[in-house]
């Protein structure tokens, strides 16, 4: 298994590994299949990266990255001094998008998939966070392991976490 940054052209084999995931999981559970297929390509377009896992050159995992705005529905009712700091200052990246194909699940792909993304947080001097459904045990270990909840999203049982309880990047 390999994690590169994803081309544009490879994004749509990001979104069918997506697909599948839901349709193992259900999450993320505010979309059905229908509306994921149209909403995670717009977000892949608003991304600032995009990763790709791959198992013999199939793909099997996606991740995104994305600075926040200062207004973010999300993230701004937040008020964690390092939530805010960032916030305001343009360095609130927000890792998204987590989905591992159902085939290739408890392997670390996730782990890795998060791994290159709080590196380049690092590199870029931002301020990684998580958005991290409650029934998606992966994701919500993943988020414990390297940070500490600040919230929770206005509308969904979704916890928020700051990625900066970490020993090394
Ligand atoms: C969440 C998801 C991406 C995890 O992918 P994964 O490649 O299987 O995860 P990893 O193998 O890297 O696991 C990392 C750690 O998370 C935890 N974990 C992962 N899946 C878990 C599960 N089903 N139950 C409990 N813990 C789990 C474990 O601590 C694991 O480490 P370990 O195997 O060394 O014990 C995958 O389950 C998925 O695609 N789910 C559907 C979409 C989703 O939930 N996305 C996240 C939205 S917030």
């Amino acid at each position: 298994m390999n994690v590169r940054q994803a081309r544009p052209g490879e994004f749509p084999a990001g979104v069918q590994v997506a697909v599948a995931a839901k349709r193992a999981t259900g999450v993320p559970f505010d979309v059905d299949e229908a509306t994921l297929r149209v909403a995670l390509p717009a977000r892949q377009a608003a991304a600032n990266r995009v990763w790709l896992a791959f198992d013999d050159g199939v793909v099997i995992g996606h991740a995104l990255v994305a600075v926040m705005t200062d207004d973010d529905p999300t993230w701004g009712p937040v008020t964690d001094p390092a939530v805010v700091s960032a916030r305001r200052s343009g360095r609130l990246l927000e890792l998204g998008a987590l989905s591992v194909h159902p085939d290739h699940h408890r392997r670390g792909v996730a782990r890795e998939l998060q791994r290159v993304r709080l590196l380049w947080a690092d590199r870029h001097g931002l301020v990684p966070v998580a958005a991290a459904w409650d029934d998606s045990p992966g994701s919500t270990e993943l988020c414990r392991q390297a940070g500490r909840p600040v919230g929770v999203h206005p509308r969904y049982p979704i916890t928020l976490f700051v990625l900066d309880r970490r020993t090394a990047a």
